[in-house]
Parts: structure tokens; C-alpha cells; sequence
């Protein structure tokens, strides 16, 4: 599908990744529809949208993905749907596996609904690495099986299915992508990249969860953008699912060393250690070749590079807001 003058609509556009997304689109799209309920999960959305609130084809929609008859009326305007709506967060879905099934499995089930009767071309579905639960080996390839640890993972599990189901059924030209630990800026304050970087520029330790042996495969946000785009763009991949993650394991203690070092907090802080919390999972690693062959993708974003731009994000909003002290000569 050739995205030059296409009208999009984001859900959850307001939100971290789907921001960005929205910020990339409206470089080609005639027309790209926010929708977002702005959830009181986290606060700051409103910087995320207020740069594009005067584009003429820019359009803000501040509604639930579970408002079914306006999400109708809205895909009716638009030839392909991102959704990234979502509840997110592995310990809030433990606390909380209610709210968390109603968003993503309910709101996806009506985005998908939605996208049928409205006849959209594409709807591209943003799942997570957290399908896959404790691996079984890595790099986890799209065949792995599907174990997840907490109600979070097992959401995306039923939503990727209601995918599936709803191209083989209904002909609805779906692809879902694995995205794995996304970061950079706008990144949301419950993500471990952002709580280590709040609590080092307080000139507190971080806290790390477990041993912090445990890995994560993190993949900078222009990246996932980037695939997202393409997954919409390429032509011969409905109903396939992909791995979006960068193809590098690091341990959360490395990570945690990463950002006191960027930060200049080195002998100043130490990293605390408290049990692991339910649902977390040991390890992740992903085998994004398929993303490779089939989306032509290849994230270009190192850790070093990406925390580096996340931290200059980090400490200009720091700044604007009075906030900290000035962190790092290291950027
Ligand atoms: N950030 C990551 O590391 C990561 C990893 C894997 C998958 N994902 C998935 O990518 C997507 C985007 O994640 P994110 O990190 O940008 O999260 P986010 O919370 O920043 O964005 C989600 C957006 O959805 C909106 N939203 C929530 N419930 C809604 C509802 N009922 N109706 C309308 N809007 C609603 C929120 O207000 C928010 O703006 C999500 O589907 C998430 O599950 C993210």
C-alpha cells in the first residue's frame, strides 16, 4: 500500500510509540486520526499530542477504543488503522487482569469489528514480546510458543488470535507485531529505562526487581516506528505475525550501570535489590529475521546511541519543567 496521501487512524495515538507513529505519518498521510482516551494510567499525554494540535491534517479524537458506533463512524474515514491502544504493563495486569483483558482484548476485538464493517485495507496490531513467557530457547523466532507469565501477555495472546481469526474468517488484511521493550523519548514512566533515569536524577539507586540477571531485547522507538510503517506499507504479508525487537540481550543490571554511568551519578548511587515481582520473565531475545526478509526492516538504533537520545529528551524536559540537576557531560 502506498502510504503517500493514505488517512490513517492511530489508536492510542496519544500514547509513547503511537505518538511517534502519528509524528512519522503525518510526513506522507493526508490525514491522521488520534484516537486516545488519554487513560489515567500515566500522566503527560498532553506533551506527546500538543505539537501537532494546529496541523490541518491532524485530527485528535479523545474516546475509548470500547465506544464501538464512533470507532465505526471514524474507520469509515480511513484506509488503514494502527492499533496501539492498549492497557499496558506486566505488574499492573497482575494487579489488575480485569481492566487489562477489557482494553485489549474487548478494544481490539471492536477496533477489528470496526475495520470490517468500514472495510479498512490494512489494520496493523502492536502485540509484545510478552506472548512468549519464559523461552524455551532464543532467539525467539515467530514459532516460539506462547507462554505468558501474566494476564498482560496473555491479552496480546488472545488479541493476536482475534487477528487471525478475523483474516481467515472475514478476509481482514491484519499484521501483528511483536514489539519488544520499546524505549527513547516520550517513553512511559512505568518502563525500567525511565524509572531508573527518575530515580538517578533524584540521586536515588535504582531498584532492580530479582537478581537483575534477567534480560531485555530493548528496541529504540524510531525503529519500531519504522516497522510499523512498512508493515502497513508491504503488500504480501496479511495475517503474518513479527518480531520487532533490535536482536541484543542485555542484563538489567548492565542496563542499570549503562544509566547511572550516562548520567554522571557513578559512586554517588547503587542499585538496590528487592524480590522479583510476579509475572516477570527471565529472558528475551529476538529472532527478527522474518522482519528482515519479509518488511525489508533492520533496526539502525544501538542501546548506547538510543539511551543517549532518550537521555536528551530526559533532561531537556527535566529542564523545561525546572526540574533536576543537569545530568551527564557524556551527551
Ligand atoms: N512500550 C513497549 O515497550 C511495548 C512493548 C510491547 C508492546 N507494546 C504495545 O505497544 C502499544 C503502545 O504502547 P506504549 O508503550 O506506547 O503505551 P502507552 O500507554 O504510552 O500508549 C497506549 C495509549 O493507549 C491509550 N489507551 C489506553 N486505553 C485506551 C482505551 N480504552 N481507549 C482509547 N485509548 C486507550 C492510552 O491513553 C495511551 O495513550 C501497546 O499496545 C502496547 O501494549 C509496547
Amino acid at each position: 500500500m502506498e502510504l503517500e496521501g493514505i488517512k490513517a487512524l492511530i489508536t492510542g495515538g496519544a500514547g509513547f510509540v503511537g505518538s511517534h507513529l502519528a509524528d512519522e505519518l503525518l510526513k506522507t498521510a493526508s490525514l491522521v486520526i488520534v484516537y486516545d482516551n488519554f487513560d489515567p494510567f500515566y500522566g503527560g499525554k498532553e506533551e506527546n499530542v500538543a505539537h501537532n494540535l494546529s496541523n490541518p491534517k491532524y485530527k485528535l479524537v479523545r474516546a475509548d477504543i470500547l465506544d464501538f458506533s464512533l470507532l465505526l463512524s471514524l474507520a469509515k474515514k480511513v484506509d488503514v488503522i494502527f492499533h496501539l491502544a492498549a492497557q499496558p504493563g506486566v505488574r499492573f495486569s497482575v494487579e489488575n487482569p480485569q481492566r487489562t483483558v477489557k482494553v485489549n482484548v474487548d478494544g481490539t476485538l471492536n477496533v477489528l469489528m470496526a475495520a470490517k464493517q468500514a472495510g479498512v485495507r490494512k489494520v496493523v496490531f502492536a502485540s509484545s514480546s510478552s506472548v512468549y513467557g519464559n523461552p524455551s530457547y532464543v532467539p525467539m523466532d515467530e514459532e516460539h510458543p506462547r507462554r505468558p507469565t501474566s494476564p498482560y501477555g496473555a491479552s496480546k495472546v488472545a488479541a493476536e488470535e482475534y487477528c487471525r481469526v478475523f483474516n481467515q474468517v472475514y478476509g481482514v488484511n491484519v499484521v501483528s507485531l511483536r514489539y519488544f521493550s520499546v524505549y527513547g523519548p516520550r517513553q512511559r514512566p512505568d518502563q525500567v529505562i525511565r524509572v531508573f533515569a527518575e530515580r538517578v536524577a533524584r540521586g536515588e539507586s535504582p531498584v532492580i526487581y530479582g537478581s537483575g540477571e534477567q534480560t531485555r531485547d530493548f528496541t529504540y522507538v524510531m525503529d519500531v516506528v519504522d516497522a510499523t510503517i512498512r508493515a502497513a506499507q508491504s503488500d504480501d504479508v496479511e495475517g503474518e505475525v513479527f518480531n520487532i525487537g533490535f536482536g541484543a540481550e542485555v542484563k538489567i543490571v548492565d542496563l542499570a550501570e549503562k544509566i547511572i554511568e550516562l548520567m554522571g551519578a557513578k559512586g554517588k548511587v547503587q542499585m538496590i535489590f528487592k524480590p522479583a515481582y510476579k509475572g516477570d520473565f527471565p529472558r528475551t531475545l529476538a529472532d527478527n529475521r522474518k522482519a528482515g526478509e519479509m518488511l525489508g526492516w533492520r533496526p539502525k538504533v544501538s542501546l548506547d546511541q538510543g539511551l543517549k537520545l532518550f537521555l536528551a529528551w530526559f533532561n531537556a524536559r527535566k529542564s523545561e519543567k525546572g526540574g533536576s540537576r543537569s545530568v551527564s557531560s557524556a551527551l
